[in-house]
């Protein structure tokens, strides 16, 4: 539970809100890739209630600038993309990917020199493109493998979610949820990473741990007395809206997920799909999520439609848990949606597994806390682009292991193949 101030605190992203501030200290993720390829079309853009618009100049560079033009306001994401810039549709002003103005064709007496403009700087990586909004000198964007991994065998993914971003977070590192929320007919498999996903199913309630780490925070969910023996799930928290979810099966991969403020009440769902040792089938994820994810980058399944629950789904030993089909992410989508825009964390009954996300806002509150201390965000990258305590599992483990026995084993193999 949270009193009022805190879920406050945490949940405003606005400029110049401590979490907003926090936020702003690393980079993040705005765009897939794959929305604004070289010659792509202008793509507007909404972070942490701000507006802006991300394009490619016609030498295909990358410009991250606000949306309003500065002269009187008209949208930039109409613009037209010619002459080194973005040319605003009303007037013809001409911006460059920094956000200097280079053209006031309608001025008699020009004054480029002095118009202001808000700009950021991009960088692409992972499949993504990533902005910093922070203060100073930027950090590194963190080398995982979910970023760096060879590209075949990567997806990147954004959705939008209509409620505020730390509901997002906190579902993806519930370790008690799978089990029921996405409860499919027994011997099926995940239809995007191909894994058994009901593995954890019949066994008791995971003993959850969490330990913090140079990133974030690990999570452990160690289940025991199921046909798998003991079977453990090694997740993380990562600074400052990420998260490492396990898909099943040790070594077959994991995803990164970002969950980015659009503003307060809704928020973007970065997914990098990511398997080890072999290629993911692009063509089949993008119709998956074709199916799914409609136009305007929310799930078809929303609350306007309920969500399409099907109570006949839901029955029998073949049904699902929820009746909303197969698509897991929009299965998150109505557990966090439906909690209310910004859930009221005051007058929560928090319970054993809860712990994990307990941790989070004590991770949280700290880092935040840190800064307002005037010190800089925890965890940010800037010399040696290396996570050595990262390390993120799914699968059966032996009987004499536990969780931070078997962590410690995966860290020396780790290392010792480096
Ligand atoms: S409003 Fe953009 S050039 Fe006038
Ligand atoms: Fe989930």
């Amino acid at each position: 539970m949270l009193t009022q101030a805190q879920n406050d605190l945490l949940t405003r992203t606005g400029p110049g809100t401590p979490c907003g501030e926090f936020l702003r200290s690393y980079w993040q993720p705005i765009a897939a890739s794959e929305e604004i390829p070289p010659g792509g079309d202008p793509l507007p853009i909404r972070i942490m209630s701000e507006d802006l618009v991300l394009f490619r100049d016609d030498k295909d560079r990358l410009g991250l600038i606000q949306r309003n033009c500065p002269h009187r306001g008209t949208d930039l994401s109409y613009g037209r993309i010619e002459d080194g810039g973005i040319r605003c549709l009303y007037h013809g002003w001409l911006f460059d990917v920094n956000g200097k103005c280079i053209d006031q064709p309608a001025e008699k007496r020009k004054f480029c020199d002095t118009v202001p403009m808000k700009s950021y700087p991009v960088q692409e990586k992972g499949g993504a493109i990533w902005t910093y909004m922070g203060k100073g000198e930027p950090p590194m964007i963190p080398d995982f493998q979910f970023l760096v991994g060879p590209e075949a065998n990567r997806q990147t993914f954004r959705t939008l979610q209509t409620c505020n971003w730390l509901q997002g977070l906190e579902s993806v590192i519930d370790p008690a949820h799978t089990t029921y929320l996405h409860r499919r007919p027994k011997g099926t498999r995940s239809i995007r990473s191909g894994n058994d996903v009901n593995a954890m199913r019949g066994t008791a309630p995971p003993e959850v741990t969490t330990e913090p780490t140079s990133f974030g925070m690990r999570i452990y969910a160690l289940h025991e007395g199921g046909s798998n023996g003991k079977y453990l799930r090694i997740n993380n928290y990562v600074y400052p809206c990420g998260a490492t979810p396990t898909t099943g099966n040790a070594g077959s991969g994991y995803q990164g997920r970002w969950y980015v403020p659009a503003d307060d009440g809704s928020h973007y769902y970065f997914e990098f799909i990511y398997k080890n040792a072999q290629p993911v089938d692009k063509d089949a994820l993008r119709k998956f999520r074709e199916e799914n994810v409609a136009p305007d980058m929310r799930h078809v399944r929303r609350a306007e439609n309920r969500y399409m629950q099907d109570r006949i789904e839901m029955k029998g030993p073949d049904g699902t848990f929820c009746g909303m089909g197969e698509y897991f992410p929009a299965q998150d989508a109505f557990a966090i949606e439906t909690q209310g825009v910004i859930r009221d964390r005051t007058t929560e009954n928090l319970g054993s597994t809860d712990i994990v996300i307990a941790s989070m806002f004590r991770t949280l509150l700290k880092a935040i806390q840190q800064m307002q201390d005037g010190k800089e965000a925890p965890g940010l990258v800037r010399d040696k682009n290396y996570l050595s305590d990262f390390v993120c599992f799914e699968g059966p483990i032996a009987e004499t292991e536990d969780g931070p026995s078997q962590c410690r084993k995966l860290l020396a193999a780790k290392t010792a193949a480096e």
